[in-house]
């Protein structure tokens, strides 16, 4: 039986303990967070995570719980971190719980004759392999990197909601390696958990670091850039962003290009920060991170003010559709739907904010007696406006036709609705007053 062990089971260690279970292997896994260890012992699984908990009930046999990390290195020979990189106040990344993983498991190390190679998954500052982290396990355990331990960079590009999905079935793998021997350990394990034959690129390990960094600029970059063409668009008039976009992905392909909502997360904001800090700290001039985080910043007070314009007459009764950072998760983190909430409850009669994975304990979040949330989105039926922040597919917009409705994603379809005055799609600005307002000022720079 094919084996392997992770260190740090929370929500990205669980999901890729599933993709391995599922893959036939017996999976060891330990985490400093015995209450989350136990409730994964009663098959309990705090994380929203689709399949997770179907594949490990399936093969709860092949999950082997370890009393602490030391124990999985003596019974595995290859080992993912995947513990949390917090932010810190340098606008990086601690990598403090990975020295940590090594120090609970130091002795054992030390003992173990057998080769061992470790995979980390975390998201690190560029780097951190070759100037810390390797260092250290040389340090603490006397042992040498590629004679008695091999090192390999393994992050995933997954999204929440879609972490399986993101580790089984990805678009591409890295592996940044310290040799060919531990490369190709760590591998034929992703051979293994990957199921849509895509590919797996070895590089080194600094390259591997920023290429996890690089991809979340690069997609974030892309949806502030079309973003800002939505703006335009809203402003101009004659214009439809979707038509705009529609061409230019014929030339540039349609992922991360839907012009909408700010972006937010626990991933997006934090690591481009952290590119921008890596870029200021090598002397460079950063332009591109901090632009994109600023633009997306921008975002959000631009369609802040577009909805306190709209409420400025009357105090209506708001509903918002779409809580979370995004639809598909339950997490709040950086969510736009909470700022523009904290930001237009003052101008409003009362606001219901709509999301069916969101928990009710937003409520403490907001603050205020003017806000209640619901899962049931007849209850929304009551607000003189709603604004759908997030693009719910499975909603039948037509209970709102009466309504003012404000669709940052342009998913309503229906024509009845699309038709009305008190239709407003971002992005989409035929027949509206404003872009009269701006034409002297176009014209001003076209003589
Ligand atoms: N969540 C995502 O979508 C996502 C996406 C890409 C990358 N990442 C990266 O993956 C890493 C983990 O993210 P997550 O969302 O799974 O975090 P998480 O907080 O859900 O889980 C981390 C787990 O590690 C455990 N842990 C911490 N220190 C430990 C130690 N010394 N020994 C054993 N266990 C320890 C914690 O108790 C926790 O259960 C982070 O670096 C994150 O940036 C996350």
């Amino acid at each position: 039986m094919k084996k392997a062990s992770i260190i740090g089971v929370g929500k990205v260690g669980i999901s890729l303990c599933a993709a391995l279970l599922n893959s036939k292997f017996s999976v060891f896994i330990s985490d400093k967070d015995k209450n989350l260890i136990n409730k994964y012992k009663k098959k309990e699984f705090p994380f929203y995570e689709p399949g997770i908990k179907r594949i490990i009930s399936q093969n709860f046999k092949k999950l082997i719980f370890c009393d602490d990390s030391k124990d999985l290195i003596k019974k595995t020979d290859t080992t993912f971190i995947v513990v949390p990189t917090n932010s810190n106040i340098y606008g990086g990344f601690s990598n403090k719980h990975i020295l940590q993983v090594f120090d609970s498991i130091k002795e054992e190390l030390i003992k173990k004759k057998k080769f061992h190679t470790f995979a980390l998954v975390s998201t690190v500052v560029p780097g951190s392999s070759l100037l810390q982290i390797i260092p250290y396990i040389e340090k603490i355990t006397k042992k040498r990197i590629n004679k008695s331990f091999g090192f390999c960079y393994n992050p995933s590009f997954i999204a929440q909601g879609e972490i399986l999905k993101g580790i089984t079935n990805p678009v591409f793998s890295i592996i940044g390696y310290s040799s060919k021997r531990s490369l190709k350990a760590i591998k034929d394990i992703n051979k293994s958990i990957i199921i849509n034959n895509s590919k797996i690129l070895g590089m080194s390990l600094t390259e591997a670091e920023i290429t996890k960094l690089a991809s979340n600029t690069y997609e974030t970059m892309r949806l502030s850039f079309i973003n800002m063409i939505a703006q335009i668009s809203n402003e101009i008039g004659d214009t439809n962003v979707d038509n705009i976009t529609n061409a230019l992905t014929f030339r540039f392909k349609k992922k991360f290009f839907k012009a909408a909502a700010p972006y937010g997360g626990p991933c997006w904001p934090r690591d481009n920060i952290a590119l921008s800090s890596l870029i200021n700290q090598i002397n460079l001039k950063d332009s591109i991170p901090n632009a994109i985080g600023t633009f997306n910043n921008h975002h959000s007070e631009y369609l802040k003010s577009l909805l306190k314009n709209l409420l400025k007459k009357k105090k209506l009764k708001l509903g918002i559709l779409g809580l979370a950072y995004k639809v598909g998760t339950p997490l709040i983190t950086n969510s736009f739907s909470i700022n523009l909430i904290k930001s237009i409850l003052p101008h409003a009669k009362n606001i219901i904010g709509y999301d069916p994975l969101v928990s009710k304990d937003i409520e403490k979040i907001i603050k205020s007696k003017k806000f209640k949330h619901t899962n049931n989105i007849k209850a929304i039926k009551m607000c003189d406006v709603i604004i759908i922040v997030q693009p719910f597919t499975n909603i039948n917009y037509k209970i709102f036709s009466k309504k003012i409705i404000v669709d940052l994603w342009r998913v309503v379809k229906n024509k009845d609705i699309i038709k009305s005055t008190k239709y407003i799609n971002f992005g989409n600005s035929k027949n509206k007053e404003i872009s009269k307002q701006l034409s002297n000022k176009v014209k001003k720079i076209i003589i």
